[in-house]
């Protein structure tokens, strides 16, 4: 019969599936910002990559915890890239991720209070915020897609991809 887990061992296990969906993420808004930069949508591809280096910081911030508790983090994303979509699209698919990783952490915020690991609880609740900004950032930009259409996008034409990131 297989040994019980511990506790420690629980929060470990939520702590890499929550990695595993920041890896996605961040391999998901890498290729669109790219792609974006290649159409020259440099105004949304900004945006796109300082949300990339903050998951990546989620990434890492989730892995110095499992380094504390004695796990090894995980290197392998829970979903495949989705590449060429429409920018309507794309964020969508942005809204998604983050729809996702708000109920992830939200659950794994309280369960890691029931495990009595307050600081992993605390973790997840740190960064469920930033999720739910980017959530909103991602909708705020949907809506105006959904409204104003090429005019919109027009708007989001040129500019530098580096702006977003240096703004961090
Ligand atoms: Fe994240
Ligand atoms: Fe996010």
């Amino acid at each position: 019969m297989a040994k019980r887990k511990t506790n420690k061992e629980k929060v470990i296990d939520l702590l890499n599936e929550a990695r595993a969906s920041e890896l996605t993420a961040i391999l998901q808004y890498m290729s669109q910002h790219y792609e974006l930069e290649d159409a020259d949508f440099g105004k949304l591809a900004a945006p796109l990559k300082a949300i990339a280096i903050q998951e990546m910081q989620h990434a890492e911030m989730f892995a110095e915890r499992i380094l504390f508790l004695g796990g090894t983090p995980t290197s392998i994303p829970d979903g495949k890239t989705v590449k060429g979509e429409e920018i309507v699209d794309l964020l969508a698919t942005d809204m998604g991720l983050e729809s996702g990783a708000i109920e992830m952490y939200n659950h794994h915020a309280t369960a890691c209070a029931e495990l009595g690991d307050l600081v992993s609880k605390d973790l997840f609740e740190t960064i469920l915020a930033q999720e739910e900004d980017h959530w909103s950032q991602f909708d705020n930009v949907h809506g105006h897609i959904e409204k104003l259409g090429a005019v919109y996008l027009a708007t989001l034409a040129g500019g530098d991809a580096e702006a977003g990131a240096a703004a961090q």
